[in-house]
């Protein structure tokens, strides 16, 4: 998979930065500074990103920035109005990454807690795929969960110290349970499919939640973002306004195509980053394992 999403980079990233520029009606010329992913993420891809943002600039006599993934995540949220004020708390759930960030300013943020093992997304996409559902599962499981009772399966919450999280191991659980029920009735997993799907979402959604709910304790913030994939979810989404008015706080949720991987978020730090002053080198290098405190 790694060298099949590098592929697919290289194949696909001059036709897209082509369109994207004709789309906008700027001249090429015009574009002062090209930006790239510098990490976290798969560094074949990376690479090609990398390596054809440098050719770029170099072809355009333009300067370079190097972005973080994650800091990108998180300021999607000012892509389009309203905008949080500062101090948040984002909630950062994709399928790579879990994480509580406490943004202070564009390009100030503490890593309050992040997951241990799996991302949350990476554990709605497993279950998915145990449940039968095609590759990304999360989406399938949020539209059944919608007519399922969350309450029908009780499934072990895995608590860690602190704000870290940790999701192998109630997606382990829920594997064993699967199989377990599965094996004594055959029509188990059609019978109970929406049943599921509604508990095993609330289990992984009340585990986000408590954590969240523990950093607004902690940090006496009461302003709350999200960011990543899994905030399309329709129940997270449910649980993050009630927590929101439990706290007398606000809640700020980016469009959806703000919140999967996109460039707009990457544009949107790279212009703080440039108001910075803060430019990459010709030499600059991915970071595969780049941490969030990295600017
Ligand atoms: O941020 P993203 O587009 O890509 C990265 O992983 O960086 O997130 C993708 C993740 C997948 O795990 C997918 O299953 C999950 O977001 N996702 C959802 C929903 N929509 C997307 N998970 C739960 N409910 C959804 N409605
Ligand atoms: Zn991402």
């Amino acid at each position: 998979m790694p060298e099949f999403a590098a592929r697919a980079h290289q194949s696909t990233l001059p036709k897209t930065v082509n369109e994207a520029i004709q789309e906008s009606k700027i001249p090429l010329a015009k574009f002062d500074v090209v930006a790239f992913t510098q990490g976290p993420g798969l560094v074949g891809s990376l690479l090609v990103g990398t390596s054809f943002a440098k050719s770029l600039a170099y072809a355009l006599d333009s300067s370079l920035i190097a972005v973080n993934h994650m800091r990108a995540h998180v300021l999607a949220n000012f892509i389009e109005p309203p905008f949080p004020t500062f101090p948040f708390i984002c909630l950062t759930v994709s399928g790579g990454h879990t994480q509580l960030v406490l943004v202070r300013d564009y390009l100030c943020m503490e890593l309050l807690g992040e997951t241990k093992d799996d991302a949350v997304g990476e554990a709605f996409d497993k279950i998915g795929k145990w449940l039968g559902f095609p590759y990304p599962g999360g989406p399938n499981i949020d539209t059944y969960a919608q007519h399922g009772d969350p309450t029908r399966f009780q499934f072990p919450e895995t608590n860690v110290t602190d704000l870290d999280f940790s999701f192998s191991g109630i997606k382990t659980a829920f594997r064993y349970s699967l199989a377990r029920e599965c094996e004594k009735h055959d029509q188990f997993m059609i019978k109970y499919r929406n049943d599921l799907c509604a508990s095993i979402q609330a289990t992984l959604v009340n585990m986000l939640c408590d954590k969240l709910k523990l950093a607004i304790d902690r940090t006496g913030v009461h302003t709350i973002a999200i960011a990543g994939g899994v905030a399309a979810n329709t129940y997270l989404r449910h649980k993050l306004h009630l927590l929101a008015s439990e706290v007398h706080g606000k809640l700020y949720v980016p469009k959806q195509s703000y919140c999967v991987d996109n460039a707009a978020m990457i544009a949107m730090a790279a212009y703080h980053q440039y108001l910075a002053n803060d430019l990459a080198y010709w030499e600059s290098m991915v970071r595969p394992r780049l941490p969030l405190s990295v600017g």
